[in-house]
């Protein structure tokens, strides 16, 4: 009889959202990349911090390339508590607010530190909560690094786009990159990116370098023009409510482990990239372009121009900060 009223009990316990029996808190973090990429090692680095720390009180669920939940769909599900936590490309931002269109302007951050100083300054700090107010709770950013173009034809001037079709992230600065250089820009999701070059659904895309050769791009793009052109990084961002409803030891744990998985991320992301550069050319199946200074001056000043056209909706005190970050 004891024996079936408890049964009863914990049927009933087992039911109810929330009140699992183990009061494990699950955190799920889907993402699109390769756990070999500077995001996947940051998302599975936080996760063992955090149940090291908290054993059998928090899991963490990665999800990586895209195996729960494709990139724009997480936007979406985080908004709605279906996830928990996200690692998603600033690009991809662009249709929730256009000041992070700064990210994208291309060739505006010469080089990582520009980039980490604008986003660890006063308005960077501030854009992690621009999003609270849609659900989406911004908490820290990671790095990946700078694009480079890849192609099944060389590009080395920017007249060598010309009509080709582009895949591009979900974003207008990268729409109207592209239409500079005279291409024709997809927005297509990451993970249809290998299918589309592979089936030549698109001729060209741009990424960095260990997105590049985690993903197998170059397996089937032959030329890669090193152009550093733009930006690559995340906003790590939670679901506000879900966050602050969580017990204030437990989030305190998150921070931390989230700060060291962030000190992790910024500090190898540039190796990372490195090494997936020296794995590429160690394939032997690509043509790198290296760009002279003035071929490159081609690029920036057929780019440049995309500025002008986001200032506006970017605005002065953003564009100020980040251009004063160069200093
Ligand atoms: C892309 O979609 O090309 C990248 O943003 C993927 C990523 O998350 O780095």
């Amino acid at each position: 009889m004891r024996k079936a009223i408890l049964t009863v009990v914990w049927l009933a316990l087992a039911a109810m959202p929330g009140m699992a029996l183990s009061q494990s808190i699950i955190i799920k973090f889907p993402h699109d990349l390769a756990p070999t990429t500077p995001k996947g090692q940051g998302a599975d680095y936080f996760k063992q911090l955090v149940e090291e720390r908290l054993p059998g009180r928090v899991t963490v669920e990665v999800y990586p390339s895209s195996s729960l939940i494709n990139d724009q769909a997480s936007l979406e599900a985080l908004a709605f508590g279906e996830i928990q936590m996200i690692a998603i490309s600033l690009s991809k931002l662009d249709r929730l607010t256009k000041r992070f269109q700064v990210f994208d302007l291309p060739f505006l951050f010469a080089d990582m530190e520009q980039v980490e100083a604008f986003q660890n300054g006063a308005v960077g700090q501030e854009l992690l909560r621009e999003l609270e107010g849609r659900g989406l709770l911004g908490l820290t950013y990671w790095h990946n690094g700078t694009k480079q173009l890849t192609a099944g034809t060389p590009l080395r001037v920017p007249a060598d786009a010309d009509g080709l079709e582009f895949r591009i992230m979900d974003s207008d600065v990268l729409l109207e990159q592209i239409r500079a250089i005279g291409g024709n820009p997809q927005k297509m999701p990451f993970s249809e990116v290998y299918q589309a070059l592979q089936m030549g659904a698109v001729d060209a895309q741009e990424n960095t370098w260990s997105n590049i050769y985690a993903s197998k791009f170059y397996e089937v793009q032959e030329f890669i023009t090193e152009t550093n052109h733009g930006y690559i990084g995340y906003f790590v961002a939670v679901n506000p409510d879900h966050w602050r409803g969580l017990p204030e030891d437990v989030r305190n744990v998150l921070e931390q482990s989230l700060a060291e998985a962030t000190q992790f991320v910024n500090t190898t992301a540039v190796a990372i990239n490195d090494e997936a550069r020296a794995d590429i050319v160690a394939s032997g199946r690509n043509t790198l372009i290296a760009l002279t200074p003035d071929e490159r001056e081609q690029w920036r000043a057929a780019m440049r121009p995309v500025w002008d056209m986001f200032a506006d909706d970017i605005g002065a005190e953003v564009l100020e900060a980040a251009g004063a970050a160069g200093h």
